[in-house]
């Protein structure tokens, strides 16, 4: 028996047995109505997956049963059968969402080929919305480890946003903090979610490359450009388009761009034909884009349009509720992919790994378990298996054990150790440790000084 159901639907009874004998041949399961009104009951009885429906049927007309099925079932596919002298009522029919019509009197060749081709189209459409389902679920914000205050108004944010389906939102954050997933769950959480996803990541390709990806060409705009190609704005008509490290956008590049938002319209190079397209635009970069602009090195023109709703991911170190959460979630998730049945994390394993500074953020901790789970077979994660660097970080920290004992340090003493361990965990980032430490950074310099 064939995968798929065809409905024909002509009030002529020879037609009927004719197409009958043609596509049963053919390996498809074919049931047959004689009105409008039968078709739709038998519509919706074998819900099938192609309908060849008569224009000129009595009673119901072809058209009015085309809507109902539409009405109802969105991805049926329906081919109208016509004869020459009605040809508007088809191209009548096309607008409202048949795929394709057959011109009566037919060759059994052009019926075969039109429903072999509608199929392939149904089966591709099918494809299609697997894999968005797929994807949809990989990214489904639920996902997103997020223990921490912090990561929860991240969340929270982000999916307001996502509902609207418009509004651009900034991405900032430092490297490896999630923003790429985030954009990913915003946008197949938004009403486009159906629509391309179109990811650009301008630090990866050259300026003139990413302007000819982006816009497309027409043919002969440069040498090399034997044929018309579609940009990447064109084909994400009605979706998003994440451009990914837009701080490596050269200016010339952040120009057009600008023009893009602010109009909603380019043009192929070479071309002269504006084009409209509608784009959400969610943007992520790892530098700070409000210094960038003060520098020069980014347009504050752009800045401005792109900073709607800003989102500022928070490094893994300003938010340690997240790390052992994302531990069991990478964990999880690798048990699977490399076929190992890891419980958990030792305490003394856990403690190195909430207290590391992890500047690589979640990526380089997911890139530390999933190095640890595809060398070790055990069933917890043990301080023994961290890299050597990580736990010499830990032990020696000045702090520990200090006061213990008869061990009584001065305020002096204390103050130092205290300055150094907040030093360790900033990476001696001086103006960030000095604001922990909730003095000027020129005290801090001074307070360094009078130490050494
Ligand atoms: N909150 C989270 N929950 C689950 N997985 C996360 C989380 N944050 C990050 N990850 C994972 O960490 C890795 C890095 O995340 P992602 O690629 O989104 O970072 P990024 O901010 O885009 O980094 P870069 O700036 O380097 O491109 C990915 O594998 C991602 O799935
Ligand atoms: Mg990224």
């Amino acid at each position: 028996m064939s995968a798929y159901t065809i409905l024909v639907v002509d009030d002529e009874i020879l037609t009927l047995n004719n197409m009958k004998k043609v596509l049963e041949k053919e390996n498809y399961e074919v049931h047959l109505a004689d009105s409008g009104e039968k078709a739709l009951e038998l519509h919706e009885t074998y819900k099938p997956d192609l309908v060849l429906l008569d224009l000129m049927l009595p009673g119901i007309s072809g058209i009015e049963v085309l809507k109902r099925i539409k009405e109802k079932e969105r991805e049926t596919i329906v081919v109208m059968m016509t004869a020459y002298e009605i040809l508007e009522k088809a191209v009548e029919a096309m607008k409202l969402g048949a795929y394709d019509y057959l011109l009566k009197p037919f060759k059994i060749n052009e019926l075969k080929n039109t429903v072999r081709r509608a199929l392939e189209t149904l089966s591709l459409r099918i494809r299609i919305m697997d894999h968005l389902k797929t994807e949809k679920g990989r990214y489904y914000f639920g996902k997103i480890v997020a223990s921490s205050k912090k990561m929860k108004e991240v969340i929270e944010t982000a999916e307001t946003v996502a509902a609207s389906g418009k509004t651009t939102v900034l991405l900032q954050g430092e490297s490896g903090t999630g923003k790429e997933l985030l954009a990913k769950a915003i946008h197949y959480h938004s009403p486009r979610s159906e629509k391309p996803l179109i990811d650009i990541n301008c630090a990866a390709i050259p300026d003139n490359l990413l302007e000819s990806e982006l816009f497309g060409y027409e043919a002969g705009a440069f040498t090399d450009a034997k044929k018309r190609k579609t940009g990447l704005l064109e084909k994400a008509d009605e979706g998003t388009v994440f451009f990914d490290e837009i701080g490596d956008m050269s200016l010339n590049l952040q120009a057009k761009i600008l023009r893009v938002l602010e109009e909603e319209t380019f043009t192929r190079l070479g071309g002269s034909k504006s084009l409209k397209v509608n784009i959400r635009v969610i943007a992520a970069t790892n530098i700070d884009l409000a210094k960038a602009t003060k520098e020069g090195r980014f347009r504050s023109d752009l800045f401005y349009r792109l900073n709607v709703v800003p989102i500022r991911v928070p490094p893994l170190r300003e938010r340690r509720e997240d790390i052992l959460p994302l531990c069991l979630s990478f964990i999880r998730d690798l048990n699977q992919d490399l076929k190992r049945s890891y419980k958990g994390i030792s305490q003394d394993a856990a403690r190195i790994l909430q207290e590391y500074s992890w500047p690589g953020n979640a990526r380089e901790l997911k890139n530390i378990i999933e190095r640890i789970m595809s060398l070790h077979v055990s069933d917890e994660i043990q301080k023994e298996h961290l890299p050597l660097e990580m736990r010499e970080t830990i032990r020696s920290d000045p702090t520990e054990k200090i006061v213990s004992g008869d061990n009584f340090p001065s305020l002096k003493e204390l103050e130092n150790l205290y300055i150094q361990k907040v030093l360790m965990h900033t990476q001696n980032n001086k103006s960030r440790a000095a604001k922990i430490l909730g003095i000027h950074l020129t005290s801090l310099h001074r307070k360094l000084k009078s130490r050494s």
